[in-house]
């Protein structure tokens, strides 16, 4: 396991990052003038509370455009199991944010209780609003911005575990390890979300052009 993740951390390294529109880059900006630009554990846990933000954006759009297509059972069926495929990647990230929360309350990090606690709530907010009305005005829009943020995670958890190779000597405990799965090291731990947030960039990659809800389920009433 440990091999085969290590291979996917040079395979990150080695690759492009994605070319980040407005607003990701506005979004990036925001977070290195709060947070620094260098990478962290606390950084990496705000990044967490906003990426699964987009996620119930579209599940919520998604249940709408059910109500408007049940006359349509064959299409709204379509449309519920890619809510489920959304749901279940909202769970996925659900676990990242749970995982780094415990791995900063065991290493006793300080966090402040503004920066660390309501900004973040407030950038989600927003960037859910943003997700939102893309994907309503624009499913393809909503997911090209979704694909850039992955990137960026994927790109910054394998940058930043190459950068501590201490991480690799420390044994992750965790009481999510039967949720999310077994990993002796908090570095092979980092290098399976940045795994997660590429699998995550290549479903939104994959949809750009299919994503059957937003305007499109909103319309077919
Ligand atoms: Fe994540
Ligand atoms: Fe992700």
């Amino acid at each position: 396991m440990t091999e085969n993740l290590r291979q996917e951390q040079d395979r990150t390294l080695a690759s492009d990052r994605m070319r980040a529109g407005i607003p990701a880059r506005v979004l990036f900006a925001t977070m290195d003038r709060l947070y620094g630009r260098e990478a962290s554990l606390p950084k990496f846990r705000v990044l967490e509370v906003v990426a699964r933000v987009p996620y119930f954006a579209w599940e919520h759009v998604g249940y709408v455009a059910i109500t408007h297509t049940h006359q349509r059972p064959r299409l709204a069926r379509d449309i519920h199991d890619e809510v489920k495929t959304v749901r279940a990647q909202q769970d996925n990230e659900f676990f990242h944010l749970l995982i780094l929360e415990e791995l900063l309350q065991r290493r006793d990090t300080p966090l402040s209780g503004f920066r660390d606690r309501v900004l973040p709530q407030v950038i989600a907010a927003v960037y859910y609003y943003v997700s939102w009305l893309l994907y309503v005005v624009r499913p393809r829009w909503s997911h090209e911005l979704n694909a850039q943020f992955e990137d960026h995670a994927e790109h910054e958890y394998m940058r930043y575990v190459a950068d501590h190779p201490e991480l690799d000597e420390e044994p992750w405990v965790s009481e999510f390890r039967d949720d999310y799965g077994h990993h002796s090291t908090v570095g092979d731990l980092l290098r399976q979300i940045a795994l997660d947030e590429r699998h995550h960039k290549d479903a939104s990659l994959a949809r750009l052009d299919t994503a059957r809800f937003g305007s499109a389920g909103g319309s077919a009433d």
